[in-house]
């Protein structure tokens, strides 16, 4: 962290989290919380929910969480400094100028030019179409059928014919070589010295989600190759990691995203209104992207090239969005080739029907598999189904297995006893796939390992603590924060507890020691782990006493197994012992 603490906590208190969060998500009022529409997984009823005692959100249908901080860096994609100074700035909090280690000073003052230089020359390109020299591109674009208006909102740009004027520009600015070279925008050769990378193209812009331009894609004018030049990766151009309109899209507040391959089929889409379109950056769609995009929508529909490139791609997304826990169906694009072809002959109307009709993937794979097949040879025909067998394995959960089994039977007339008997045959070799693994999101769905059920305790018993902080003293006699086996949780008790023995309860405070989102995130849950409802004195006085006695009984177990390897484990163990016999004597009294 380069701010110092108290700055932080200064800067974390003048920014109410009501407030902050207000401004981006319609809160209620419910009892002691505020309750919204999560703005981080796409939902119909409200799970997100604001403290404003706590100072803390937390979502429990997808584990998002943390303080005003973590839900700025989630929000608007920003690192822990950012979203410090960005709130900084709200409250009217100067700050000084940051404590950089001089290798992060270097790394952040490098990201920064890169994202200077690319702005300046995303700005001389749009100019450059709108000047006379840039004709040849705005007529281009104008006979794509792109609006004035949207040419204006992709920020679109022409490079001249030839030549470094480019370069010429920049350097003019103040832009060192090295930088210009490094941002992708110009290549050096002993002939030419340093000349412009793009030529006699239209000029995209590709921006991150907070609208600041990361990189460039060209297209040629006419039929020259390659028709489209991209930016190369660099410190501010992550291909793997961003999309193409999804500046835009994220705020389209649509439950689904259209997923296209290229930019200017996203660029035809947002001008015919669908505002929910995005486009990899001319490389294959990855992970990474696919879990971006499950930030922002629950269905991916796909909107690939109706040939056979286009087709194998979407089956590789297909399998992608599948592990990531997205679901996808597969538009229908013919006769044309692609989202922009279509919108432009047959508009957004006919469209919105294609979306309608688009195809279960599941349905889309088996419709391509069965090309390879031929259906008039037994034979051939009983490979396609061992083949359709195969992948109906693939379906973890039984009641979707079997779900898909009785459509597929339907489907291509097979018995539904006999595909059952082959699915399970194949079962029996390979065993069926094993539940899809849901990425980070909270406690609630995660499976109730023993190691599981021994962290939920130490959560449970933080989280009674942070709610009703009167029970400190109670629990503090048989309780440090030793007991607490989970790394990341020991820290957090050792601040909760300290600060509770002062009397001080700042639970949104513990959250801003940790810069990573991911481990802000953590604590969180930690802080909201669903506690049972409970009705009469005496349930409450025995959950918190068996709550106390499973973390013990955790911790002497703990320590016991490290006696001899750790110095400090004899200690733990003979208090653990002592207390785990006294809490078996004693019941826990809720009375003041
Ligand atoms: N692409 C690329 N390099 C190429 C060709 C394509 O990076 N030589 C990427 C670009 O991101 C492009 C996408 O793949 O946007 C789709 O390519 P393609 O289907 O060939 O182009 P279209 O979008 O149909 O382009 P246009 O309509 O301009 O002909
Ligand atoms: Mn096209």
């Amino acid at each position: 962290m380069y701010y110092p603490d108290e700055l932080v906590e200064e800067v974390r208190m003048k920014n109410d989290i009501v407030d902050v969060v207000s401004g981006y998500v319609r809160l209620q009022k419910k009892g002691a919380n505020h309750f919204g529409l999560c703005p981080f997984h796409n939902e119909k009823s409200p799970s997100f929910s604001v403290s404003g005692s706590k100072q803390m959100y937390y979502c429990f249908g997808c584990g998002a969480g943390g303080n005003v901080f973590t839900f700025i860096m989630n929000y608007e994609n920003y690192s822990f400094a950012e979203a410090v100074k960005m709130l900084a700035e709200r409250a009217g909090v100067d700050l000084p100028e940051m404590e950089y280690t001089e290798e992060v000073k270097k790394r952040e003052g490098r990201r920064s030019r890169l994202l200077e230089v690319n702005k300046a020359a995303a700005t001389y390109f749009y100019y450059q179409l709108r000047s006379p020299r840039g004709e040849v591109g705005y007529r281009y674009l104008a006979g794509r059928a792109l609006s004035k208006e949207t040419m204006q909102k992709f920020g679109l740009g022409f490079a001249n014919g030839a030549g470094s004027d480019l370069v010429q520009y920049l350097r003019s600015k103040g832009y060192a070589d090295d930088l210009i070279q490094d941002a992708g925008l110009a290549g050096f050769d002993e002939r030419h010295g340093l000349h412009d990378k793009f030529w006699n193209r239209v000029m995209f812009p590709i921006q991150d989600i907070n609208h600041r331009v990361i990189g460039f894609g060209g297209r040629v004018m006419g039929d020259a190759k390659p028709k489209y030049l991209n930016s190369q990766e660099t410190m501010v151009f992550d291909k793997s990691r961003n999309l193409y309109g999804l500046n835009f899209a994220r705020t389209s507040r649509q439950s689904n995203v259209i997923l296209c391959e290229g930019y200017m089929d996203v660029i035809a889409m947002h001008q015919a209104g669908f505002t929910q379109a995005v486009a990899s950056l001319g490389t294959a769609f990855t992970s990474g992207q696919a879990s971006l995009l499950k930030r922002y929508a629950k269905e991916v529909l796909l909107a690939y090239d109706s040939d056979g490139a286009g087709v194998k791609a979407a089956l590789r997304a297909i399998g992608i969005l599948k592990e990531t826990g997205l679901s996808g169906r597969v538009l229908r694009l013919d006769p044309y080739k692609d989202p922009d072809e279509f919108i432009k002959n047959m508009g957004a109307d006919a469209f919105r029907e294609r979306m309608e009709e688009a195809e279960n993937s599941f349905f889309f794979e088996l419709r391509i598999l069965e090309r390879d097949f031929d259906m008039t040879d037994p034979e051939s025909k009983t490979s396609f189904h061992r083949e359709i067998a195969r992948k109906l394995c693939g379906f973890a959960e039984e009641v979707e297995r079997d779900n898909y089994m009785q459509a597929v039977a339907d489907r291509y007339h097979i018995g539904y006893g006999n595909l059952k008997k082959l699915v399970f045959s194949y079962a029996a070799q390979t065993g069926f796939a094993s539940p899809a693994q849901r990425p980070k999101s909270g406690i609630a769905r995660k499976k109730a390992t023993p190691e599981e059920n021994r962290k939920k305790s130490q959560r449970l018993l933080i989280t009674w603590i942070t709610e009703e902080p009167g029970i400190y003293p109670k629990v503090a006699k048989y309780v440090t924060p030793e007991d607490f086996t989970e790394e990341l949780y020991r820290k957090v008790a050792e601040r909760l507890f300290e600060g509770l023995s002062r009397r001080e309860y700042n639970p949104a405070a513990i959250i801003s020691m940790f810069t990573d989102e991911e481990e802000q995130r953590e604590v969180a849950a930690l802080f909201n782990t669903k506690l049972a409802e409970l009705e009469t004195k005496q349930e409450r006085e025995k959950a918190l006493h068996d709550i106390v006695y499973a973390v013990k009984k955790n911790s002497y177990e703990y320590y016991s197994a490290r006696l001899g390897a750790e110095v400090s484990a004899i200690n733990q163990v003979i208090a653990g012992k002592k207390a785990l016999e006294e809490l078996s004597k004693t019941h826990i009294s809720l009375d003041e």
